[in-house]
């Protein structure tokens, strides 16, 4: 049996042109924790940034979370070996999301530092970790879900790469987007 003694409890390794996926440690939530001072990352990813200090035991506590229902990984830049940010490939855990009898994974993702936005390297990470959930896992759709509406880079992000607007979710507040197994396929697959 592979003794798995990470965080992130699996041993999956992936890689893409300029950037490392590898599981997550524990002492990356030290690293992490700076970066969670800046409002501009807190307020990318959640409507209401919480009112008490993030701290490490904050982010391990949502760390938890996210690895107990999937894949959670460091993104490490390959060019400085910094580890820049984290993204998880999740089992889909929101009711509105689930279709019975399709297997469904939703992907938060956070690249830390806020000077290495708008530089590929989201869609880098999207690009390897959907074609794994794809290819490796065969689910059936693809929904990155909670999408703040006004987080226009994470939106830029999901449509650059093919994936429509499944609902709004929150009052228009929120919004979940998918891509099929078929429009996937069709898309990333036409040279096989
Ligand atoms: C959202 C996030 C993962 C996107 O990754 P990124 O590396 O910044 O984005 P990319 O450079 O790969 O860009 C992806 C697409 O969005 C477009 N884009 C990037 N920044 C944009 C912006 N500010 N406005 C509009 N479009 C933008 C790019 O042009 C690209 O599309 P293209 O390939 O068609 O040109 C990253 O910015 C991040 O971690 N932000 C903070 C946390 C967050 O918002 N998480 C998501 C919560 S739902």
């Amino acid at each position: 049996m592979i003794q798995l003694d990470n965080f992130a409890c699996h041993n999956i390794h992936l890689k893409t042109e300029r950037l490392k996926l590898r599981p997550f440690k524990d002492a990356d939530f030290d690293i992490a924790v700076p970066f969670y001072k800046d409002p501009d990352l807190l307020y990318a990813i959640e409507e209401c940034p919480p009112d008490e200090p993030i701290t490490t035991e904050y982010l391990k506590k949502a760390g938890k979370a996210m690895r107990n229902g999937g894949f959670l990984f460091a993104i490490v830049e390959k060019v400085s070996g910094r580890t820049v940010g984290e993204v998880c490939l999740q089992w889909m855990n929101l009711d509105r999301a689930k279709i019975e009898g399709e297997k469904i994974m939703r992907l938060p993702i956070a690249i830390w530092d806020k000077t290495l936005w708008g530089k590929g390297y989201g869609k880098e990470v999207v690009r390897c970790l959907m074609a794994h959930a794809f290819e490796k896992l065969g689910i059936d759709r693809f929904c990155p879900v909670d999408v703040p509406a006004n987080n226009e880079r994470s939106q830029a992000l999901w449509l650059s790469l093919g994936l429509t607007v499944s609902r709004e979710a929150d009052d228009g507040k929120m919004l979940d987007f998918e891509i099929t197994r078929s429009e996937y396929e069709k898309i990333y697959q036409k040279n096989n």
